[in-house]
């Protein structure tokens, strides 16, 4: 089993893919303390042709007086069009990305009052497409500080509702309510037969149970939160105990994928030594991804230390995705050495298949919610970005009716209950597998 091959792989596109940019949608508070950069990017949006900003600009001071203010300035400008702009200016046809023709200026400090230190600037986009608000400062050397606070927003239906989250991911609410829907049911699902099968249930599955409520709870704060920031425009809503049912959906996960790697409680009642290793790995690996998760989803693709946090948040992802893979392998190594020698080769062989099919969902589910996931996201236009998402959800909810179907507790174990006829076959086809090795 090429198994270093894959995880290598696996890894080198995550790297490659790191640098990816999500649509926030939040109204954001900006504080810029002298400040030499000449362009200051905000918040990215996706408008539809009823789009609203408002910008609010206080504190306002710069380094020097007596300037030319129609060098400073904030304006709009989609992906595509920055890279023209960044053309012009490198062809010497523009000075400032101010002047150019395929931005949408905002707002041009040229009609600033003088002295002011303030100003409220409402500017309605009508042209559907995905922007991001930016500040450009064209003139050398000159250090700007302002407190900047920005609210972009949709306004919906013939009521004009104010619709706070980008165009793309308006529905995920929906979205996230609807599996978590799902996901409760499965939970009901799963109780009725932890009763039903009582008599050959594991510990293993009531973490199993525990991992789906968890899950189920995280989507519904999630499905809440978005909707809040929706309505108002500020996370504040239930995002603190979305982290928490994230942070403790993350730990459960990929604890039970390590725990049913290593084939506790069905297979083994006590953990390895390097199997516990593994687990004191992972966990703390993992409250450090939900740190940084937090921080992430906190500061917007532009904050300060957002990109340091994101390979902060990758790099600890990737070691946990690598890391839960050991487990699995060591077991299927144990069923091999097993069936070739204690004679019961059957029933390992349909143990050994088992892990296998195991092995490779679990690098399916990585390989789908890291890098599928992350290149639809890059390719799909700003207006279904909220199809990656359902891609996500879709493939997590596969591997939990997966994990689910696959370890669920049996009435008669199958492991047992093997004939002679099998038992032959199963010796033939582990002897054809040494041959080649598979
Ligand atoms: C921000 O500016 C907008 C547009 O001029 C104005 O309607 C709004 O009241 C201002 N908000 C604050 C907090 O000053």
């Amino acid at each position: 089993m090429s198994s270093t091959a894959t995880v290598t792989a696996l890894f080198l596109v995550v790297v490659v893919l790191a640098f990816i940019s999500t649509t926030t949608a939040e109204i954001r508070f900006t504080e810029i303390r002298s400040d030499p950069r000449p362009i200051i990017p905000f918040d990215e949006f996706g408008f539809t042709h009823n789009g609203r900003l408002e910008l609010n600009v206080s504190k306002l001071s710069f380094s020097s007086t007596d300037l030319d203010l129609s060098k400073l300035g904030f304006f709009f400008c989609t992906r595509d069009s920055w890279l023209q702009v960044l053309q012009q200016i490198e062809d010497g046809e523009i000075a400032c990305a101010l002047q150019s023709n395929i931005i949408k200026q905002v707002y041009s400090f040229n009609s600033l009052s003088k002295g002011a230190t303030r100003f409220d600037h409402y500017y309605p986009q009508s042209d559907a497409d995905q922007y991001t608000l930016v500040f450009a400062n064209c003139l050398p050397q000159l250090k700007v500080s302002m407190n900047v606070r920005s609210a972009m927003y949709n306004l919906e239906g013939k009521s004009k509702t104010r619709d706070y989250l980008s165009a793309g991911i308006t529905i995920l609410p929906r979205v996230y309510f609807l599996f978590s829907l799902i996901y409760f049911t499965l939970a009901g699902t799963w109780i009725y037969l932890l009763y039903k099968k009582r008599l050959t249930v594991f510990g293993i599955h009531f973490f199993m149970l525990a991992v789906v409520i968890l899950k189920a709870l995280n989507l519904l704060c999630e499905a809440e939160d978005k909707s809040y920031i929706k309505r108002t425009g500020t996370a504040h809503g239930w995002d603190v105990l979305f982290y928490i049912f994230s942070f403790l959906k993350g730990i459960t996960l990929f604890t039970l994928i390590v725990l049913i790697g290593t084939g506790w409680s069905f297979l083994k009642p006590y953990l390895q030594d390097k199997e516990k290793k593994v687990l004191m790995i992972v966990i703390p690996l993992q409250v450090v991804a939900n740190i940084a998760q937090v921080v992430i989803d906190e500061s917007g693709p532009y904050g300060q230390d957002w990109v340091t946090w994101k390979q902060v948040f990758l790099l600890v992802d990737v070691i946990c995705c690598c890391a839960i893979l050991f487990p699995i392998v060591w077991s299927i190594k144990n069923l091999r050495e097993a069936a070739r020698t204690d004679g019961k080769a059957a029933v390992n062989l349909m143990k050994l298949t088992l892990f296998r099919q195991y092995y490779v969902v679990v690098i399916c589910y990585i390989y789908f919610t890291r890098v599928v996931v992350y290149a639809l996201e890059t390719i799909t236009s700003y207006k279904y970005l909220w199809t990656s998402v359902v891609a996500a959800e879709l493939a997590t909810l596969a591997f939990y009716v997966f994990t689910g179907y696959n370890f669920k507790p049996e009435a008669h174990n199958p492991y047992l209950a093997v004939d002679d006829d099998d038992e032959e076959a199963a010796s033939e086809q582990l002897k054809l597998e040494d041959e080649f090795e598979l």
